[in-house]
C-alpha cells in the first residue's frame, strides 16, 4: 500500500483553510497567518493555498505583490522603507538612499547578509511635510540627513 505522507506546510494550509473558510475572501487572513509564522509565503505555499482554495496561483500571487506587508522571499528581521515618493525625494531622499546602502553594504531591494535588515522602497507614508521619511518595521523616522538615516540604523 502506497502511503503518501503529506508536507507539514500542506497540513498548516489545510488547518488554515478549514478555519477560514475555502472561499476567496480566506485568501487574505490565510495569507497573513502563514507569513506570520514562516515570515514570507514561499512559492511551494502559493500553489498549496492555490489548490486547497480552487483557484489559480497567479491570483494568490497578485495578491501578495499588491499588498506591500506580504511577502514571497524570505526578508531580513528589520524592514527599512524609505519613501520614494515625489516630496521625499525633492527633500533629499536619493542621498539618505546612497547612505543607507553604502553603510549596509546592499542596494534597496536586497536583504544584509546577517539577515539583520531588508531595504525596500516605500510610497507615501503620510508624512510628506516631514521629509525625507523612512519606516523601520512600523516606526517612523522624519526629516532624515544622510548622517541622521546611518545613526538611526547603527540602533536597530
Ligand atoms: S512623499 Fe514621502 S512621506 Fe509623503
Amino acid at each position: 500500500m502506497l502511503v503518501v505522507e503529506k508536507n507539514s506546510l500542506t497540513e498548516e494550509i489545510e488547518e488554515l483553510v478549514a478555519h477560514y473558510g475555502n472561499d476567496r475572501a480566506s485568501l487574505l487572513p490565510i495569507l497573513q497567518d502563514v507569513q506570520r509564522k514562516h515570515s514570507y509565503i514561499s512559492d511551494y505555499a502559493q500553489q498549496e493555498i492555490a489548490r486547497v482554495l480552487d483557484i489559480h496561483p497567479v491570483e494568490v500571487y497578485g495578491v501578495i505583490s499588491f499588498y506591500s506587508f506580504l511577502y514571497s522571499k524570505p526578508m531580513g528581521r528589520n524592514i527599512v522603507r524609505l519613501c520614494q515618493t515625489i516630496t521625499c525625494d525633492l527633500q533629499g531622499k536619493k542621498a539618505v538612499a546612497e547612505a543607507i546602502e553604502r553603510e549596509l553594504g546592499i542596494k534597496f531591494g536586497g536583504t544584509t547578509k546577517d539577515n539583520r535588515i531588508t531595504l525596500e522602497y516605500a510610497n507615501c507614508l503620510g508624512m510628506c511635510d516631514q521629509g525625507p521619511a523612512m519606516l523601520i518595521n512600523d516606526k517612523v523616522y522624519s526629516y532624515l540627513t544622510p548622517e541622521k538615516a546611518v545613526e538611526i540604523l547603527g540602533e536597530v
